[in-house]
């Protein structure tokens, strides 16, 4: 059985993409920093017969990502498929950002995916389907104000993507990018109380496109995904 770590899957997006990777058979290794709620994921997923190991990390520390390949690996002796899916927003004009609060936010959405992903390629490289699916944000492409800190953090994850992409090619590693503009999660409910939750996509939209990327057989390169909610909103 092939084996998948999803990162920030205590709850949102994260969550439903460790419950359809489960759906599709995988181990599954989530990933987080609050334990009672990975650990009611743990009991759902092992009720409909799916195998599970929690692992709590902050993925602001630097040990982070070699903790968790390595608990992954003793564990389930394989990896397959790393979900780069946690991550932190922070919402405030660029004049009151502190500089903590920029490595913290770079440090989650951008510096743990990269150390990661470095991680994961021995194990990746000797898999017979080896993927690694990046969740960036339409503010990896674009600009809104109040949001210099995290977008810099997505555009940091758009570039490293596009990059890795290439390095990993000729061994068979797939890297996609999924770029969603507003989810209905806590985050941005949180970000954007003003926004009518039935106009967002929802978490399980973008658990499709990983079933999608993660199944499809086709040899051709898919680099990136950008999941726009429908149009004529005041963001994407
Ligand atoms: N919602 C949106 O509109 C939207 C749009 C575009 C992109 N995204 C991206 O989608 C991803 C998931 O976001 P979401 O909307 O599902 O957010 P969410 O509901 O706030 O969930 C964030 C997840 O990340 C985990 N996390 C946060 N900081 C962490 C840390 N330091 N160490 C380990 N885990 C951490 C959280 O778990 P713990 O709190 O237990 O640590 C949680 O499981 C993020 O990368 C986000 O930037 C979201």
């Amino acid at each position: 059985m092939q084996t998948a770590i999803v990162t920030g899957a205590t709850r949102g997006i994260g969550k439903a993409i460790a419950l359809k990777l489960t759906e599709l058979h995988y181990n599954l290794v989530i990933v987080g920093r609050t334990a009672k709620l990975l650990d009611q994921i743990k009991s759902e997923i092992e009720k409909t017969g799916g195998r599970c190991l929690t692992v709590v990390a902050d993925l602001g520390q630097e040990n982070a990502p070699g903790h968790i390949m390595e608990k992954t690996v003793s564990h389930f002796g394989q990896m397959d498929v790393l979900v780069n899916n946690a991550g932190m927003s922070h919402s405030g004009p660029l004049l009151e950002t502190d500089m903590e609060t920029w490595d913290k936010v770079h440090a989650v959405n951008a510096r743990a995916p990269f150390f990661l992903s470095k991680a994961a390629i021995p194990y990746l490289k000797v898999s017979p389907n080896p993927v690694i699916i990046n969740i960036g944000s339409v503010v990896g492409f674009k600009g809104y104000r109040d949001q210099a800190a995290y977008a810099s953090s997505k555009h940091a994850l758009t570039g490293f993507t596009n990059v890795l992409a290439k390095e990993v090619q000729k061994d068979g590693i797939k890297v996609h990018l999924i770029s969603p503009g507003g989810v209905n999660t806590e985050m941005v409910r949180e970000m954007r109380p003003d926004i009518d939750t039935e106009q967002l996509i929802q978490p399980e939209e973008i658990a499709e496109i990983v079933e999608f990327l993660v199944t499809r057989k086709g040899k051709g390169t898919i680099d990136h995904l950008y999941i726009r909610r429908q149009s004529g909103l005041a963001f994407d």
